[in-house]
């Protein structure tokens, strides 16, 4: 078990992860960023992991944060944590495949960050170390998660999304606009260095040639680019 010292927004705190569980990363102090939530919110945050986007979700005032994650593992570090934070009266954890353990609720704001890097390049990455990505392209995860919300987000309610270019962008896209049509926005980019593991893989070079990652050049690195979306309801 390792303790993370989480400097991102509502931070410094710190929490646990296990090596079972999905360490928090850029995208999530970047997802941190985007969230806009108010007093009086209930808040969704499908694959939660260790927990931390519910715990900021929760310092940011929302009345009531439920997290779930297919991993059993993930859910019982988040209720530990939020135990340790002292948030266990505002934060709950079910386990459940997408959005299947959170059907009785309606939510405001729904974080929607399940796996989405395709599965070969987790595995070279060493990414995800319960060997749970994103299915092939790195659509699949995120394409189901986003035909799973059916009821659980209010009319008027926002889902914060993130894709990027190292994954099949596109192919989530266009399943997020079928839902939302024109209203999503991305509200932040960031480029970020590839590991050149990834960088030099047979995968990621395959992947490119095919046109599914869109990955760019800075020098010898290559960068990805993350997007997170405001989609509204
Ligand atoms: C990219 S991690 C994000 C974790 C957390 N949001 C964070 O920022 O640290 C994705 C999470 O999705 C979970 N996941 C994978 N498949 C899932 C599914 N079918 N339903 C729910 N969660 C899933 C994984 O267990 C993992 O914890």
């Amino acid at each position: 078990m390792s303790e993370v010292n989480w400097t991102g927004r509502t931070g410094p705190f710190t929490f646990r992860v296990n090596p079972g569980v999905f360490a928090p990363t850029h995208t999530s102090k970047t997802i941190a960023e985007a969230l806009e939530v108010g007093p009086g919110d209930t808040v969704i945050d499908v694959g939660c992991g260790s927990g931390v986007l519910s715990f900021v979700a929760a310092r940011l005032g929302a009345d009531r944060v439920v997290g779930c994650d297919i991993s059993e593992e993930a859910v019982e570090m988040a209720r530990l944590n939020a135990r340790a934070l002292g948030l266990e009266e505002r934060c709950e954890f079910r386990v459940g495949s997408l959005l299947d353990p959170v059907r009785d609720l309606r939510a405001d704001v729904l974080i929607g960050d399940v796996s989405g890097i395709p599965d070969e390049i987790a595995q070279v990455a060493g990414w995800f170390p319960d060997g749970r990505a994103g299915g092939p392209t790195g659509a699949e995860l995120p394409s189901a998660m986003l035909e799973s919300i059916g009821e659980t987000l209010k009319r008027g309610g926002h889902l914060y999304l993130p894709t990027g270019t190292i994954q099949d962008e596109r192919t989530i896209l266009a399943k997020a606009r079928e839902l939302f049509g024109e209203r999503m926005q991305a509200v932040i980019e960031r480029d970020f260095p590839l590991p050149d593991v990834v960088g030099k893989s047979l995968a990621a070079a395959r992947m490119m040639k095919d046109g599914l990652l869109n990955l760019h050049k800075r020098g010898s690195r290559f960068l990805w680019r993350l997007r997170v979306w405001r989609c509204e309801r």
